[in-house]
């Protein structure tokens, strides 16, 4: 299969780049990989993988020999036509999408050869317009643009990506999209092909909807704690409506990530700038924020003041399988505990190094049962499987409270009774 398929370049080696560029390994191509960290290509050359991603570390061992990595992007656009760009777009401090390594990638391109720009990095609707014209100001007429937005989840990025759910190309209609389609052909995925805008804006609706969906059943669970009703059994008999599904009705303590919130607002504000008030992304938001800080006065009610009270933290990443700390609710959660005076343990199977950079205020434990030690209560706040089937006998013998909140509605509340426990989750009644 492998002399058939089109070599491709993908510049970014992040989560998105990589993965990227290991799914199209595995699926035959040559990669050009392209980085401006000099250090973390060096760790590729070397077969180290940055990032914790589950399968990736094997992938890149398997298919290494068809991954070349390089600080250069000449050297990518001499050996493929078509240049998949997945570079950050973290905002900017007013909330709008930071596009300056887009704009510095597009700068760096100086060959005016038959080649596609395919942006892969989540942009807003009309920079791709935007891109374009530059090429053609610039007189590189052979330069095309493609629009092909990624939908991988952090955690099962590599699963995500051999079975899309959809292929979306947004393009003029030339041998540029049909190329990307080729690409993904072997993996049978439905296809949505279109103009350039839509398939920018069919990224940031999906992630603005996944967003208002969350957002959504949380403002539910909150009102079954007030009303005796189990957001669980609600979302279980409203997800089995074909029009709405199951899926993300999962209530919490938020969400996080480097893209809901990022999304949420760069839609809000791009409707802005083009004159339109999108009022229900700023619901969205704030019932996120609202959420991540809930747990705080369930404490206070089974424990009354915090001061000097032992919290132990069960999870710090954004969620399990990643030891992605962006945007995570265990950031706004532990700083709340702090302010109340709180002494807050903690303990995460891989995010832990992140995690120190950003909080070097907590005590890092390196077990669940090191955290649990004398606490006066427990959050899980990440649901990682190693806490999901603890021995709750033991749990509460350690502890020295006997307060469990289970921020992910992930726990057996009946086990953890039947361990003496106090158990309380976000909305069960
Ligand atoms: C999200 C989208 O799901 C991907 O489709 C998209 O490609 C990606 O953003 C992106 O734009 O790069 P990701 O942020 O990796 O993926 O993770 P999700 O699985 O979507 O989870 C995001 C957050 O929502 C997590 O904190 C998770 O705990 C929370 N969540 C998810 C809930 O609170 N409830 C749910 O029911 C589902």
């Amino acid at each position: 299969m492998s002399a058939a398929r089109e070599p491709i370049a993908v510049i970014g080696t992040g989560y998105v780049g990589l993965v990227t560029a290991a799914g199209f390994a595995e699926l035959g191509s040559e990669v050009w990989c392209v980085d401006i960290d000099a250090a973390k290509i060096e760790r590729l050359r070397r077969g180290e993988v940055p990032i914790y991603e589950p399968g990736l570390a094997e992938v890149l061992a398997e298919h290494g020999p068809r991954m070349h990595f390089s600080t250069d992007i000449g050297q990518a656009l001499a050996n493929a036509r078509l240049l998949f760009v997945a570079v950050g777009t973290p905002p900017t401090l007013s909330g709008d999408a930071d596009l300056t390594a887009v704009n510095a990638v597009v700068d760096e391109i100086s060959d005016t050869g038959e080649h596609a720009l395919v942006m892969k990095s989540t942009v807003p609707c009309g920079t791709g317009r935007s891109i374009q014209r530059t090429f053609r100001e610039r007189g590189m007429e052979g330069m095309h643009y493609v629009s092909c937005p990624e939908f991988l989840k952090e955690g099962t990025a590599l699963k995500d990506f051999r079975n899309p759910d959809r292929v979306v190309v947004g393009d003029n209609g030339d041998w540029a999209g049909e190329a990307v389609l080729e690409l993904y052909a072997p993996l049978g995925a439905p296809v949505v092909r279109t103009d350039v805008s839509s398939a920018e804006m069919i990224k940031l609706a999906a992630n603005a909807f996944l967003a208002t969906k969350i957002s959504f059943i949380n403002e539910i669970a909150n009102v079954c704690e007030e009303t005796g009703a189990d957001v669980i059994e609600v979302a279980r008999g409203v997800g089995l409506d074909d029009r709405i599904g199951p899926r993300f009705l999962q209530a919490g303590i938020g969400y996080g990530g480097s893209c809901f919130t990022k999304d949420v607002s760069a839609l809000k504000l791009l409707a802005a700038n083009s004159g339109y008030h999108f009022q229900l992304l700023n619901a969205v938001t704030e019932v996120n924020e609202l959420q991540k800080r809930r747990v705080v006065s369930k404490l206070q009610r089974h424990l009354g003041e915090l001061a000097g009270k032992k919290i132990a933290m069960l999870g710090l990443a954004f969620k399990p399988e990643t030891d992605d700390m962006r945007g995570a609710s265990s950031l706004v959660l532990a700083a709340r505990l702090q302010a109340e005076g709180a002494v807050v343990r903690a303990y995460d199977p891989v995010a832990a190094d992140e995690a120190r950079e950003l909080m070097p205020g907590l005590e890092y434990c390196d077990s669940t049962f090191a955290t649990l030690e004398g606490a006066d209560a427990a959050v899980l706040v990440t649901e990682w499987k190693e806490f999901l089937g603890l021995d709750w006998g033991a749990v509460a013998t350690t502890m020295s409270g006997n307060v469990l909140i289970d921020g992910r509605n992930a726990l057996d509340p009946e086990a953890i009774r039947g361990a003496g426990l106090i158990y309380e989750g976000i909305g069960r009644g």
